[in-house]
C-alpha cells in the first residue's frame, strides 16, 4: 500500500439508490480508495426539525465500505436547510450593502449567529455520534470551503455585537482604541464600545483601522466556528483526521490560525477556473487557457503543505471543464494526470477528484465529473486510472518535500493592502505569486511559511511584502546570515494601520537602515525604465523614494537616479515591482548568492523534488530532457507538452523495482 491515494467526491443523495453499488465497484476499478460524502446533505439527514433520517446514509456508508472504500464524512453546515432559516431568519448573513442574503444557494449563514452556532454544533454532534466509530470512516471534513462566495464578512446585528466584545477584549478601554485608531481625525471619537458599528454605509471610506479590525474579528469568527466542530468530532471519533477544504489563493481569513486546529489542511484545486478568475492579463489567460498557469496549483500546494500537520490533500481536483468561471475551457488531454502528480510531488497524501459523475440537474450541471451524466468514463476518469497505476511504480513511502527557499506569506498584509491599496492594482496576492513564480522558473523548491515560522535551514528567505514587521521578526532577521529579499511596502504600517514613527520600513530599519520618505503608484501603462546588470526592464505599479545608508549598494536606479534595488549586507530591498524577466533575474542572483543551485527552465517546465525523486511537469510547448545518467521511474526521457516524468538523479541512484524498470525501458 502506498502513502499516496486517490479519492473522489460523491453524492449518494443525488442518485437513485440502485446506482450506488455499481458506482462503488467502479470507483475501486478506477483505483480510487477513498470517498468524501454528505457535505451538502442536511435536508436529507434532518428533513424537519429534530426528525433525523439516517437510514439512507447508513445504507450508503455500508455500500461504499462494502466495496473497500474509506469514507471521509462531512458535517453539512455549508447548507442550512429551509426550515432552519425560516425558524431563525437571523442566521442569514448581511452583505456590505446592508441587505440580508437569501436562501436558495449555499453558504447563506452568518458565522456570528448564536442560533447557527448552536444548530451547526447540534447537527455535527449527531453525525459524529452516528458515524464517528464506523471502521470505514477514516477522516472528517468540517463544513465546506469556509468563505466561498465571499462569505467571511457579515454585517448583521449579531456580528456587530460580537465585534464590540472583540474590541473591548483587544483594547481594554475605549480610550486606548481611540488612540490606536486615531479617531480624532474627522471627529470620530467614541465614548463606549457600544457606539461602534460595522464599517459600512459611510459617506466616503470608513476609518482604515476600523476596517482592519473588522476583518481580524471576522477571521477569528471563522476560526471559532471551525474549532467548535473540530472539538465535537475529535471527542466522538478518535483516531480520525479532522480536515477542512480551503480554497485556492483565498485570503479572507487567516488560514494558518484555523489549520493549527486541524490534522491536515486540504484544498480544492481548479487550475483553469482559477486562472480565469485571477488577475492575469488577457494574453496570459489565453496562453495557459487549457493547462492552467504552471505555478498556480503549486503555489497552493506549497502554502497548504506548510500549515498542515499531516501531509496535505487536494480534496477537490478539477476533472474537466468547470461551470463557474467567466469562460470554462476543457483541460488539454494529460492535464488531469499532470495536476494529480504535481500535487503528490509537492507533498500531497491524497488527491480526490470533484466529482464522481456530472450532475444533469441544478447549479453545477455544466461541471464535468470523472464520468459523464450517462455514466460513461470521461477523459478525467481515464487519467485518474493512469495515475492509480503509476502510484504503484513509486516507493510505498515518500518523505515530505522540503524547500530550499522560504517565502513568507502573510494574510494580514493582504488585508492591510486591500484597505490601503494606494494604487488601483496593488494586489499583495499577485505580487507574492510573481515572486514565487520567478523562484520556480529557476528550478527552486519553495516552502511558503508564516512570519513566525522557524527560518533556520533556509539559505534564502523571500518576503514579497510584510506590511507590519514585528520586533520579533526583525530581531530574528538581525541574527540570521541567510540571504533575504524584501519587496516594497515592507514595514510600512503599524498594527493599527498607521505609518511607523521612523517611517517605512519600520522595525526592518534595524537591519536595513532605509527611510522611505515618499511613495507613488502608477497606472498600468505608466512604467519606469530600469536596468539590472546591463539588461533593460521596467518598474511597475509602485515606486518608493528612499534615503539609504552610505554602505548600501544600489543595484538598479530609476530614470531620475533614485534607488530602485538596494543591497545592504545580506538583505536586498526592492523599492518597486518589476517586470517578469527582471524579477526572475533578481531571484536567480539571490539564489546564487545564497549558494543554491539554479536551472533556467523553459517557460512552462517545472521541477519538484520529493524523497530523492525529481518530478518534471510540462505546461508548455517545448520538451525537457531528463539528464542522461538519471534513472527514470516513469514517463519519457524527453518530457513533452502536458507530460510528467519522474526520475532519480544519478547521485542517489538506487535499484528500481521490476515494474518501474520495465516502464522506464518501454
Ligand atoms: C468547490 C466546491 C464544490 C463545488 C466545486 C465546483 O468550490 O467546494 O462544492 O461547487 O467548487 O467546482
Amino acid at each position: 500500500m502506498s502513502d499516496l491515494r486517490l479519492g473522489v467526491c460523491y453524492y449518494p443523495e443525488q442518485w437513485p439508490e440502485s446506482m450506488w453499488q455499481a458506482d462503488a465497484r467502479r470507483m475501486r476499478e478506477m483505483g480510487i480508495e477513498q470517498v468524501r460524502i454528505a457535505e451538502f446533505a442536511w435536508s436529507r439527514m434532518e428533513p424537519s426539525p429534530g426528525q433525523y433520517d439516517w437510514g439512507w446514509l447508513d445504507r450508503a456508508v455500508e455500500t461504499l465500505a462494502g466495496a473497500g472504500l474509506k469514507i471521509v464524512m462531512c458535517t453539512p453546515t455549508a447548507t442550512p436547510p429551509k426550515w432552519l432559516i425560516d425558524a431563525h431568519p437571523q442566521i442569514l448573513a448581511v452583505g456590505a450593502d446592508g441587505r440580508t442574503r437569501a436562501f436558495g444557494s449555499r453558504r447563506h449563514y452568518d458565522f456570528s449567529s448564536p442560533e447557527y452556532f448552536e444548530a451547526a454544533g447540534e447537527i455535527s454532534r449527531r453525525v459524529a455520534e452516528r458515524y464517528g466509530q464506523h471502521p470505514a470512516v477514516s477522516a472528517w471534513q468540517i463544513d465546506n470551503e469556509f468563505g466561498c462566495h465571499l462569505t467571511v464578512l457579515s454585517y448583521s446585528q449579531h456580528a456587530v455585537q460580537r465585534f464590540r466584545q472583540w474590541l473591548a477584549k483587544r483594547y481594554g478601554t475605549v480610550k486606548a482604541l481611540n488612540e490606536a485608531w486615531g479617531t480624532v481625525f474627522w471627529s470620530m471619537e467614541y465614548r463606549t464600545f457600544d457606539e461602534i458599528d460595522a464599517p459600512i454605509g459611510t459617506v466616503t471610506e470608513a476609518h482604515p483601522a476600523h476596517r482592519l479590525d473588522y476583518r481580524r474579528f471576522a477571521s477569528d469568527e471563522v476560526v471559532r466556528f471551525g474549532r467548535m466542530q473540530v472539538d465535537i468530532i475529535r471527542e466522538r471519533s478518535p483516531g480520525r483526521a479532522v480536515v477542512h477544504n480551503f480554497m485556492q489563493l483565498f485570503s479572507e481569513f487567516d488560514h494558518y490560525a484555523l489549520a493549527a486546529h486541524l490534522d491536515a489542511a486540504t484544498w480544492d484545486s481548479y487550475p483553469l477556473g482559477g486562472l480565469e478568475e485571477a488577475w492575469f492579463d488577457a494574453e496570459t489567460k489565453a496562453r495557459w487557457l487549457r493547462t492552467g498557469h504552471p505555478d498556480y496549483a503549486s503555489f497552493n500546494h506549497d502554502l497548504y503543505r506548510g500549515m498542515s500537520r499531516q501531509p496535505f490533500w487536494v480534496m477537490e481536483q478539477q476533472p474537466g471543464p468547470v461551470n463557474w468561471a467567466p469562460w470554462n475551457p476543457a483541460p488539454l488531454p494529460g492535464m488531469v494526470r499532470t495536476w494529480s502528480w504535481e500535487a503528490f510531488a509537492h507533498g500531497a497524501g491524497t488527491v480526490s477528484y470533484f466529482r464522481w459523475r456530472q450532475a444533469p440537474f441544478a447549479q453545477e450541471q455544466m461541471h464535468a465529473g470523472l464520468n459523464t451524466p450517462d455514466d460513461q468514463i470521461d477523459l478525467g476518469g481515464h487519467e485518474a486510472r493512469q495515475v492509480a497505476d503509476e502510484i504503484a511504480l513509486l516507493p510505498a513511502t515518500l518523505a515530505q518535500p522540503r524547500g530550499t527557499v522560504a517565502l513568507v506569506f502573510d494574510y494580514a498584509s493582504k488585508w492591510l493592502f486591500d484597505i490601503h491599496p494606494q494604487g488601483a492594482d496593488f494586489n499583495y496576492m499577485r505580487f507574492a505569486f510573481e515572486y514565487y513564480s520567478a523562484l520556480r522558473s529557476v528550478g527552486l523548491d519553495v516552502d511558503i511559511v508564516p512570519q513566525d515560522a522557524p527560518l533556520d535551514g533556509y539559505r534564502l528567505i523571500v518576503v514579497p511584502s510584510l506590511a507590519v514587521v514585528s520586533e520579533a521578526f526583525a530581531s530574528r532577521l538581525a541574527q540570521s546570515d541567510a540571504q533575504f529579499v524584501f519587496g516594497p511596502r515592507s514595514g510600512s504600517k503599524t498594527e493599527s494601520l498607521s505609518i511607523p514613527s521612523n517611517l517605512p520600513p519600520g522595525a526592518l530599519a534595524a537591519s536595513m537602515p532605509l527611510r522611505v520618505w515618499r511613495v507613488e503608484s502608477m497606472r498600468p501603462n505608466a512604467t519606469l525604465d530600469v536596468n539590472y546588470h546591463g539588461k533593460p526592464g521596467t518598474a511597475r505599479h509602485w515606486r518608493e523614494f528612499v534615503d539609504l545608508p552610505a554602505d548600501a549598494s544600489v543595484l538598479s536606479t530609476y530614470p531620475d537616479g533614485g534607488a530602485a534595488m538596494i543591497r545592504h549586507r545580506n538583505l536586498l530591498y526592492l523599492a518597486s515591482l518589476f517586470d517578469e524577466a527582471t524579477t526572475r533575474a533578481v531571484m536567480h542572483d539571490a539564489a546564487r548568492a545564497a549558494g543554491l543551485a539554479v536551472e533556467q527552465l523553459d517557460d512552462g517546465v517545472r521541477l519538484a523534488r520529493r524523497a530523492g525523486l525529481t518530478f518534471v511537469f510540462n505546461y508548455g510547448e517545448s520538451s525537457y530532457a531528463v539528464p542522461p545518467d538519471a534513472t527514470l521511474v516513469f514517463g519519457d526521457g524527453q518530457v513533452g507538452p502536458q507530460q510528467v516524468s519522474v526520475f532519480r538523479p544519478a547521485a542517489s541512484r538506487v535499484e528500481l523495482n521490476q515494474d518501474a524498470a520495465s516502464v522506464a525501458a518501454s
